[in-house]
This record gives C-alpha cells, structure tokens and sequence, in this order.
C-alpha cells in the first residue's frame, strides 16, 4: 500500500513491530513527541487500530505497513511505500523481532532462517536504507532492539541468543561510524518485558520469564530517553544491567551453563516456540 507523498507536518519515525509491546509503546512516546510515524508489522487491525489511537490523541500522522518481515523482499515494500520520504527518516526503531526456543537440532530449519532474516537482515537493509539521508540531513537517530541475551550464549535458545550479539555487536559499531556525523545509534538491551515474547516463544514457564519481568512503559522509558541523548548502549534495570556486565567477568562456560538454567534448559525438549 503506498503510503502519501504530502509533505510531512512534523518529523517522521519508522517503527518496526509496531502492533504490540515494546514497538506499539514506542509508537505511542514518538507520537506524543510530535512525530508522524509508519508503523509495520503483520496484524493489519492490530496497526489500524493503534494509528487510529494516536491520530486521535496527538494529531499526527499514522499510516500502517502490513509487511511480513521475514520475507526478503520486505525492505524493497517499505522503501517502495515510503518512496522519497524515505530520506526524510528521523527516527528508525528496528524492534521487529521473535524467538525460538527448543533443541537446536531440532529446530525447523526454516523458521531458523525466518528468525535469522527478521532479527538481524532486515534491521541491517533497514538501516542501510535510511542512513543516506540522515547523513545528508546531518540529523537521525536509530534505536535498535537487543537484548541481555545478547552478552551470553544461550543453550535452548541459541539462535535467538546469537542474533541479539550480532545487533549489540553491529549497532555498537555503526554508532562509531556515524558519530561526528549528527546521527546516533542506540542498542536497547533489555531483560524479561511483559510483552507477548515469551508466551509466543513458548518461554513464559522458564525462571528468567517468571521472576522481574519489567513493564513495557519502564523499558520504552529507558530506551526512549537513552535515545533522546544519543547514548549507545542501554539496559534497563538495575539488575539487567548488573547480570550483563556480571557476565563479562565471568568464564564463558560458567555464564553459559547459568543461562541454561535460567532458560528453563529449553534445549532438553524437543518442541519449538514461533513468534
Ligand atoms: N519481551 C521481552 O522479554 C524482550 C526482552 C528482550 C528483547 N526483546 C526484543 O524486543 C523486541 C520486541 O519484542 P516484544 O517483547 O514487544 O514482543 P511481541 O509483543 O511479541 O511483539 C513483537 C512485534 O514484532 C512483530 N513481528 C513479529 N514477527 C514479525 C514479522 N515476521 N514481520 C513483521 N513484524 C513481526 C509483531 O507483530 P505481528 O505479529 O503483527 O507481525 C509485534 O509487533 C524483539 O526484537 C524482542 O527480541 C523482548
């Protein structure tokens, strides 16, 4: 669906996995700070129905993309849709994302390669196609979801573990590619949100899920302000942020055999959770 060339009244923001949780809220933050925003995921009611709700309440413009963003064709639609607003992108929130939990080796290969595409390709294609003309505009600021499953392997979880390293590892980089360039990159890495991620990667029964899970509004909080001062890395919570950099100093297979238990061991089963 093409999206309306008019001249944007207020800057724009694209927000990916914008029909629930943590990309919805962030919708919500832009748009009561003045944004036109594109919203993408899937649910085309899901999307109506929050564009309705921040046309009415903030008088902005919302349009919907209803995209399946594991499809490699994905990017070239939302380009196409955007077409030469795409280089008047002021705020790119690549949230979209979903887990799969469950043995490896049992694992569909192609819901795999799904995860693999929307996680990590489509937020890199998506990023590639809205730097130009921030650069240009020598203004932009791109948030990227991660999250604390990024800073340890992950067994029963360990594609999803490793698609979250590769954002926290290529976002931290593209911020000091671009810095001196009036663009920021932020990589929000947050712990357990209550969102529909865990139940949709049938992970809501495991310890991390069922202790502290924060609220969407604290965690879209934090990301939304780190993003407001072009901070490049944030993890909300105290204790996230401690069990990240706890990590650090730890041996490997010590941290890998903690997150196993955390993770509920999901690799001893052999059933597989799709968001
Ligand atoms: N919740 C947590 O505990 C947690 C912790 C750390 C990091 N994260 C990360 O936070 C991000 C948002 O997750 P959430 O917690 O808000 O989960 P969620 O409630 O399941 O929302 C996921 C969003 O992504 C969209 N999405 C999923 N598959 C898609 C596809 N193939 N094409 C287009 N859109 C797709 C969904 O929309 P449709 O289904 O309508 O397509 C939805 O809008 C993810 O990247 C996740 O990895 C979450």
């Amino acid at each position: 669906m093409p999206i309306d060339p008019a001249t944007p009244s207020h800057p724009l923001a694209v927000v990916t996995g914008a029909s629930t949780g943590i990309g919805a809220e962030f919708a919500r933050r832009l748009a009561a700070d003045g944004h036109d925003v594109v919203l993408v995921a899937r649910s085309y009611s899901r999307l109506e129905r929050l564009a309705a709700e921040l046309r009415q309440q903030h008088g902005v413009r919302a349009e919907v993309l209803a995209v399946d963003l594991t499809l490699p064709s994905a990017v070239q639609r939302i380009a196409d849709a955007l077409g030469p607003r795409l280089d008047e992108v002021a705020v790119l929130i690549n949230n979209a994302g979903f887990g799969l939990s469950g043995a490896f080796i049992t694992q569909s290969e192609r819901e795999l390669v799904e995860l693999m595409q929307l996680n990590m390709t489509t937020l890199v294609q998506l990023c590639r196609r809205v730097l130009p003309g921030m650069q240009s505009r020598r203004a932009g600021k791109i948030l990227n979801v991660s999250s604390t499953a990024a800073f340890q392997p992950g067994p029963g979880f360990a594609v999803y573990c490793a698609t979250k390293s590769f954002v926290l590892s290529f976002s931290e980089a593209l911020a000091h590619e671009v810095r001196g360039m009036g663009i920021t990159v932020t990589c929000l890495a947050p712990g357990p949100v209550e969102t529909e991620f865990a139940s949709r990667a049938t992970m809501h029964e495991s310890p991390l899920f069922r202790w502290g899970k924060m609220s969407v509004g604290q965690c879209v909080n934090a990301g939304y302000r780190a993003m407001q001062s072009g901070r490049r890395l944030k993890i909300p919570g105290l204790f996230n942020h401690m069990l990240a950099f706890g990590t650090r100093l730890s041996p490997r297979h010590l941290t890998t055999v903690l997150a196993s238990w955390m993770l509920g061991r999901r690799w001893r089963t052999t059933g597989t959770g799709v968001g």
